[in-house]
């Protein structure tokens, strides 16, 4: 048994995958594709990877979707979305990568693919390229890709990453049909980055959601659009705060009663030259619901169908912690824990998971009270020299007297927190000891640790 292979998080039979693509719902019917080298658990040769739910929970894998045209001189099939076009049918548009004049720095081109048959093959338009760089005249762009698309009053819009002039920007499209294309603007520009990757842009009422992965910390906007297709940022926040060390290029569908659900990348970079683990790489996050409040501010929440995966719970109300740690009785490396503070202003405690009972390996979820911040410190999650130790963190201030809720989701070597609702830590872990399985809680300064509620729950494989 893989100590390390993650039981209900989504990940391909085998071999490697990064991002998710073109998530849709298409007769009842949830579909995910995902960046995915079949031949190997190195990044190389990018196909499609497919699998299809009924539930967003479940998944079955179906056959490749997109294959590198050798003979069209394509080697890699990069991100993208997917649609239902004007005629009903499926339509995938992605990023197509070649060598020499068509390499990914300056010579990318977005292609088009069409299912006839619900999605099970795909057929390549015969007049790819469907939009190329000389679209934009002059200007110089660099690294132009992952396609993503949307409707509004009967006109398709698509923005694209990439880097302009050096600097990190999104360019915007419209369309009537999909294959004749006009470019409209750069919509959004981030100078400190060089490019940027897989732009998603949610519509909620008034306001859109720019969401990027720069390479870095995925980050999001909140905003409008100009009239002339130029975004004006309102607000500007961290998606997670994990970046290459857990959590990159998401991409979003919208199920048939709206809510806005994405998945992002739960990268493998932690894992250095560790080789506990292999002939796989990569895993997709648990889905995240994703809504506005009043004040316009961004609220992730894992997906609620995830809730049918647990048993054998343990449950507490009004709990008060002093100095001792507390081992709890449920243990495991598939575990949700749901704790609710309420704060006293002078706390910081831990909780710990994956812990072995001599203490030698443990992955703390910390939060420190006076300083106003959280952790995922991972400086004892593992034994093994070669993985990543680094510690996530996020500012976090609570008043006295607030509550603070915290999800997490543990499974085998991946740790996903929510904290409010507002701040995610999603990130890798490779403990090597068949028993650091334990959970624990323990009170490091102040007087006392005010538990509202804690829950925890074993998870259900999905497979
Ligand atoms: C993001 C990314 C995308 C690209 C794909 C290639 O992780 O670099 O920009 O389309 O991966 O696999």
């Amino acid at each position: 048994m893989d100590l390390y292979k993650p039981q209900y998080h989504f990940i391909p039979e085998k071999n490697w995958m990064n991002d998710p693509n073109g998530p849709i719902y298409y007769k009842g019917k949830y579909h995910l594709f995902y960046q995915h080298n079949p031949n190997d658990y190195h990044w190389d040769t990018m196909h499609w990877g497919h699998a299809v739910s009924e539930d967003l929970v479940h998944w079955e894998h179906l056959p490749i979707a997109l294959t590198p045209s050798n003979e069209l001189g394509e080697t890699h099939c990069f991100s993208g979305c997917a649609v239902i076009n004007n005629d009903g049918l499926p339509t995938i548009f992605y990023t197509s990568i070649g060598e020499n004049e068509r390499n990914g720095k300056d010579g990318a081109q977005q292609w088009m693919a069409v299912s006839h048959d619900d999605m099970i093959t795909w057929e390549k338009y015969d007049s790819n390229p469907v939009l190329k760089l000389k679209l934009h005249g002059k200007m110089n762009i660099k690294e132009w890709r992952d396609p993503f698309i949307w409707k509004e009053n009967e006109v398709w819009y698509m923005v694209l990453g990439g880097g302009c002039e050096e600097k990190g920007c999104v360019l915007i499209y419209s369309s009537l049909d999909l294959m004749n294309w006009k470019f409209l603007n750069k919509m959004f520009e981030a100078p400190e980055f060089k490019f940027l990757e897989c732009p998603n842009m949610i519509k909620f009422g008034d306001k859109y959601v720019l969401v990027y992965s720069p390479s870095d910390i995925v980050r999001y906007h909140v905003g409008t659009l100009n009239e002339d297709f130029t975004f004006i940022s309102e607000y500007e926040g961290i998606l997670d705060n994990s970046g290459w060390e857990g959590f990159y290029a998401p991409n979003t569908l919208i199920d048939p009663i709206g809510r806005k659900i994405m998945w992002g990348w739960m990268t493998e970079v932690s894992r250095g030259d560790f080789e506990g683990a292999n002939g796989w790489a990569g895993a997709q996050s648990i889905p995240r619901v994703l809504t506005l409040d009043s004040h316009n501010s961004l609220k992730m929440e894992p997906l609620s169908e995830y809730e049918m995966l647990r048993y054998d719970e343990e449950s507490y109300n009004n709990k008060i912690i002093n100095k001792n740690k507390i081992i709890l009785k449920s243990k495991g490396r598939a575990l949700e824990i749901k704790i609710t503070i309420k704060i006293n202003g002078d706390e910081d405690f831990s909780l710990n998971v994956f812990e072995s009972p001599d203490n030698v390996e443990t992955t703390t979820i910390r939060y420190d009270a006076v300083v106003g911040e959280i952790f995922v410190d991972r400086s004892k999650s593992s034994i093994s020299e070669q993985v990543h130790k680094t510690i996530l963190k996020s500012p976090l201030k609570k008043e006295v007297g607030q509550l603070l809720s915290i999800r997490v989701f543990v499974d085998h070597s991946i740790i996903e927190v929510f904290a409010d609702s507002e701040i995610c830590l999603s990130t890798r872990i490779y403990p090597t000891l068949e028993n650091s399985e334990n959970v624990s809680l323990e009170l490091n300064k102040g007087n006392e640790l005010n538990i509202q509620e804690l829950s925890l729950w074993k998870m259900k494989s999905i497979w």
